[in-house]
């Protein structure tokens, strides 16, 4: 008897540890929505201005820099969009397909390191979107 008022008590105890846990795991994390493609007032992104800043921004360049950079993919400043393409990274017109965007996306990427915000990946959605120009 007064054993399982103790195993109750644990029980007890253990359900409300749960409940807790499951709190902090709860928490949601906002989805971010891309630009509307199809809104013509969207101005055409820059890659040379836009999108080239994000990779030294978010320190991509520390390990995709000059030298013998990681995976072959040199993100520096002049060299990232011809190593982008030369990488198959990018399927103009299809961000989802497109590596460069799906793979180090801060919600959903699994990179051990990822674009510094949503609004830099929602960019180069647009970009890859708008044909991945070099531009
Ligand atoms: C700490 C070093 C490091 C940093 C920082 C880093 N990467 Fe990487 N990256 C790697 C390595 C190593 C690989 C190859 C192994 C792998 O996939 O993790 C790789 C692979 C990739 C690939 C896949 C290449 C392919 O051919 O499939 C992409 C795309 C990429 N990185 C983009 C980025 C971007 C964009 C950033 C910045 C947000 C970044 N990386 C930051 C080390 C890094």
């Amino acid at each position: 008897m007064k054993l399982s008022v103790i195993k109750q008590a644990f029980l007890a105890l253990f359900a409300i540890s749960m409940l807790i846990s499951c709190e902090y795991e709860f928490i949601e994390v906002a989805t971010p929505k891309p630009p509307d493609p199809n809104d013509t007032t969207v101005e055409t992104v820059l890659f040379s201005t836009q999108i080239e800043p994000i990779f030294s921004a978010s320190n991509c360049t520390n390990c995709h820099g000059g030298g013998s950079p990681s995976a072959g993919l040199n993100l520096s400043a002049g060299n990232a969009y011809n190593s982008i393409i030369s990488n198959d990274l990018v399927t103009p017109g299809d961000p989802e397909a497109s590596i460069i965007y799906t793979y180090p996306n801060p919600i959903s990427g699994s990179h051990n390191t990822r674009y510094g915000s949503a609004d830099d990946a929602n960019l180069i959605y647009l970009w890859i979107f708008q044909g991945a120009m070099d531009n």
